[in-house]
């Protein structure tokens, strides 16, 4: 007798509860392959938990601990953002992993799939950045990071539309903003295999936003909302910091942040 087949819900959970980094990425990238090929049951028949596990290493401070890592050109500098990223990534393996495990069953086949790629896109960033701190001398876990980055996530475990309106539609969406001078600054630096990672990278987070989009937009035309007024007060009610310019308007108008959501914030 052909054994049953595991729920996409407890293979996601398994994910989001190991905690050592390289482990979580590989178990990511498995869980979207096994979904992509039939391997999961489409059942979700187990909860989120309400946090990820986190390795020992690296420290997490909150954010007004962390050591200023100046914008200086130094090679110590320049680790040290390197390693921000790295854990913004790993952090968003798990933001991924949840918004399928949590709002799959309520939205679906097409909305698993599209963030399980999330995921496991997220956990080929991380793997990259890491391997960058390592050939210059560095690791993932060697500098202290910046606690908080999962408090969207509990903010908005109560609604897929508040989730789709922070995490993709802010946090990542504000990563489209910063990144192309974070590439500018290593070019200038001559470490031009950093420079491709984070191009790599900035080319997946326009798809990720436009995920976010598209599919926060498809979940307010069910409930009868406007989809730039709903996100507006989404994220007045559910984000705390401040969405301000410069934008970059090009990178959002590919993910389909257009005109209509920016005019109400900045
Ligand atoms: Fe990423
Ligand atoms: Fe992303």
């Amino acid at each position: 007798m052909p054994e049953p087949r595991r729920s996409v819900a407890h293979a996601i959970r398994d994910a989001i509860l190991t905690a050592d980094p390289r482990a979580k990425a590989m178990a990511t990238r498995e869980v979207a392959r096994a979904w992509g090929s039939g391997k999961l049951a489409p059942a979700f028949d187990v909860a989120m938990p309400d946090a990820p596990a986190r390795p020992s290493r690296p420290e997490l401070l909150p954010p007004s601990a962390m050591p200023k890592r100046g914008r200086g050109g130094s090679e110590r500098g320049r680790i040290a953002l390197i390693h921000a990223l790295c854990h913004i990534e790993f952090v968003a393996i798990d933001l991924a992993l949840d918004a399928a495990g949590r709002f799959g069953g309520e939205r679906g086949a097409d909305f698993v799939t599209d963030w399980l790629g999330v995921a496991a896109d997220e956990a080929m960033h991380f793997a990259l950045l890491a391997r960058r701190l390592v050939t210059l001398g560095s690791a993932y876990g060697a500098l202290p990071a910046h606690d908080g980055l999962w408090d969207a996530a509990r903010e908005t475990a109560h609604d897929v539309a508040a989730r789709l309106a922070v995490v993709p539609m802010v946090l990542e969406a504000r990563g489209l903003d910063v990144t192309p001078m974070t590439i500018t600054r290593f070019e200038a630096a001559g470490d031009l295999r950093t420079a491709r990672v984070l191009q790599r990278i900035l080319d997946d987070e326009v798809r990720h936003v436009g995920l976010g989009t598209t599919h926060f937009t498809k979940v307010c035309l069910e409930r009868g909302d406007s989809p730039p007024s709903a996100w507006q007060t989404l994220v007045a009610r559910h984000f705390r910091g401040a969405i301000k310019p410069p934008f970059n308007d090009s990178a959002r108008r590919s993910a389909g942040l257009s005109y209509d959501f920016m005019k109400g914030v900045a």
